[in-house]
């Protein structure tokens, strides 16, 4: 286990307005790791940003040198004249945090109208695509479509939020693009939150770094079906949720970590 990078996710990264919570950030942590281990390199892109929570997790675990391509509209909270602070806010957590951002790597726009040509001229072919923007179905499929024509061979896709109720065209998109590209990709995890797909001829590496990762231990692990492959799903029992916000909420942040071992 790494405890720097553990100490960081259960505390630093909370104080990031933002979506990713523990045990995803656990997952990435044990993909980027494997990755990193076996020298599977390349780039790393993210669609959706918002102030930074997973693309300072991002910075933090693979370092100040990687290409890490942030897209995002950068709009919220806009005025008349076109202002939004979202932008300033999102640089703001990188200085508090001593978290490097290459500027020249941010793409303020709609991600649906890049060209995976454009994101390759940048960071080269993707090790780990991101996608958490837009969440209405030609947003899934553009940038679906996107991260599939500009990932590595040993590449990895993560969809947020599918299978949440709140936003049922990701779950559709996500649905469609494995059964439309089902003979090239699969999905091999799941969590509460997100689901991870690669190439079929990476799946078993991919499953089983999930399976065997030691900062993943602390979830009950078990096998769905879904579409045509095996996909480890981790599950959090919310008993330890329970303790984990409480935890949280009382100002013990840097404890929390212990909740998850
Ligand atoms: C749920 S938030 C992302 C959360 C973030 N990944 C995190 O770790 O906290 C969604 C973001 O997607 C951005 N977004 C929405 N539609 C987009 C689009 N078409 N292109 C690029 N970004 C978009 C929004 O501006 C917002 O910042």
């Amino acid at each position: 286990m790494n405890s720097a990078t553990r100490k960081f996710i259960f505390h630093d990264l909370q104080t990031i307005e933002g979506y990713i919570d523990p045990p995803d950030a656990l997952v990435f942590l044990s993909l980027l790791q494997r990755q990193n281990s076996d020298n599977l390199d390349g780039g790393i892109a993210e669609i959706g940003v918002f102030y930074g929570r997973s693309y300072y997790l991002f910075r933090k675990i693979c370092g100040p040198d990687e290409k890490l391509l942030a897209i995002d509209l950068f709009d919220i909270g806009q005025t008349g004249d076109g202002a939004s602070p979202q932008y300033g806010r999102f640089l703001d957590n990188g200085r508090r945090l001593g978290l490097a951002v290459d500027e020249a790597l941010v793409v303020t726009g709609d991600s649906t109208r890049l060209s995976a040509s454009e994101i390759k001229d940048k960071i080269g072919e993707v090790r780990f695509f991101s996608i958490d923007g837009g969440h209405m179905l030609p947003h899934i499929v553009a940038d679906s479509r996107l991260a599939k024509d500009s990932l590595a061979p040993h590449g990895i896709i993560a969809f947020d939020d599918t299978f949440n109720p709140a936003w049922p065209e990701v779950t559709v998109g996500v649905a469609d693009f494995l059964r439309e590209n089902g003979a090239e990709f699969s999905a091999f995890c799941m969590t509460k939150y997100k689901t991870y797909v690669c190439r079929r001829d990476h799946h078993q590496f991919y499953y089983d770094t999930i399976a065997n990762a030691a900062d993943l231990t602390a979830f009950d692990h078990t096998e769905t079906e879904f579409l045509g492959s095996k996909v480890a799903r981790l599950h959090n029992p919310i008993s330890r949720r329970m303790v984990y916000e409480l935890m949280i909420r009382s100002g013990m942040s840097a404890f929390s970590e212990r909740v998850y071992r």
